[in-house]
């Protein structure tokens, strides 16, 4: 049998952030990503500007990636791309570069959906030789515009079991952010004034949802008028009370997290769980599904932190192993800006 190293360049450009990463097999080599600092002004992505920026810094990124791997664009076997769901201007910069380089290099294409990249970060094998989950896993994916209950039975092969029916969590920690005054993406920001707070102090509403799903749209309006009112009777309420605010409101949306995962874990008669995407680096949440070992008896993996957010490497070792399946795209590839998992 040939025993030859599969190599791999992979692009990620669906949102803000420009990512390249370098793989040989499931390890990572190199992953680079330039993050989008002007968004920040305007309290969330701005899509035209988004595009702007990734044109800009995709080639510097991608020179990058290769001269840390101390990989040759010849020695490379294939180019994976994001293909969505994201930004349709932002997808494009990285579909077209994968293009371009794949027609050039006279190589194979591998499209990936950025939902499905987020699980596979459990998967990129680097120094640290952090264990992956074994199969099946329960994942809860957690990320700016996805929320996501995935029973994983294999590499390329999951259910849907639960998913948000309106926002996702990311966009409720975003937009309370920006409501208190904070900058994009304001979901670290409250994770870090929640550290120095109250969780008890202030209760906000409850979505009741239908089995496995979520809704954060309700909860993001309860926020709303939770401030509007306190701010009418004392016009400090948000600067003297800032961290039992963010502790309260970050308590609530992991409580709503985890009881769906609760009940998944105990329907599916599952005994691993998972958390993957953006929202997985909260510390709170990673704290408690670390607790979910004792309470309930399973085992949990907590991604590494520069494996949470947007990264290529977790687009890179999902393309390895549809690489092993020969799961190649053709040159039509189109963007895709909603790309059910
Ligand atoms: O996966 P990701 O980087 O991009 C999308 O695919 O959307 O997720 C971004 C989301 C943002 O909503 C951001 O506020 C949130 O992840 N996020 C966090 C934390 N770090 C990132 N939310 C809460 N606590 C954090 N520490
Ligand atoms: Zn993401």
């Amino acid at each position: 049998m040939q025993n030859t190293n599969i190599y791999i360049l992979a692009i990620e450009s669906s949102c803000d952030d420009t990512s390249c990463a370098v793989f040989c097999n499931a390890t990572v080599l190199s992953n680079i990503t330039a993050n989008q600092a002007i968004h920040q002004q305007y309290g969330g992505v701005v899509p035209e500007l988004a595009s702007r920026d990734h044109q800009k810094n995709i080639i510097p990124v991608i020179d990058a990636a290769l001269k840390k791997a101390a990989i040759t664009l010849q020695q490379l076997h294939a180019i994976a791309v994001t293909r969505g769901p994201g930004l349709l201007g932002s997808l494009l910069v990285g579909l077209s570069t994968a293009k371009s380089l794949a027609l050039a290099l006279r190589i194979p294409i591998i499209e990936v959906n950025h939902m499905h990249g987020h699980i596979m970060a459990h998967f990129i094998k680097d120094e640290s030789e952090t264990p992956a989950p074994p199969f099946p896993f329960l994942c809860l994916t957690v990320s700016g515009g996805h929320t996501q209950l995935i029973n994983v039975t294999n590499y390329l092969t999951f259910e849907l079991l639960g998913e948000t029916i309106d926002d996702a969590v990311g966009e409720a920690f975003d937009k309370a952010a920006k409501l208190l005054g904070l900058p994009y993406p304001g979901g670290p920001l409250i994770d870090k004034h929640a550290a120095l707070g109250n969780p008890l102090r202030f209760q906000f509403a409850n979505a009741k949802i239908e089995q496995l799903n979520y809704s954060f749209s309700g909860i993001k309006t309860s926020f709303l008028y939770f401030i509007q009112n306190h701010l009418q009777k004392n016009p400090n309420f948000v600067t003297e009370n800032l961290n039992d605010i963010c502790a309260s409101y970050q308590a609530h949306l992991i409580n709503a997290l985890l009881k769906n995962v609760r009940k998944a874990l105990q329907q599916k008669q599952i005994r691993h769980l998972a958390i993957a995407g953006g929202v997985s680096a909260n510390s709170e949440l990673r704290q408690q599904v670390k607790n979910l070992e004792t309470e309930l008896g399973i085992k949990t993996y907590i991604p590494k932190l520069e494996y949470c957010t947007d990264n290529a490497a977790m687009i890179g070792v999902t393309a390895y192993y549809k690489y092993l399946n020969r799961d190649f795209s053709d040159m039509n590839l189109t963007p895709l800006t909603h790309y059910a998992i």
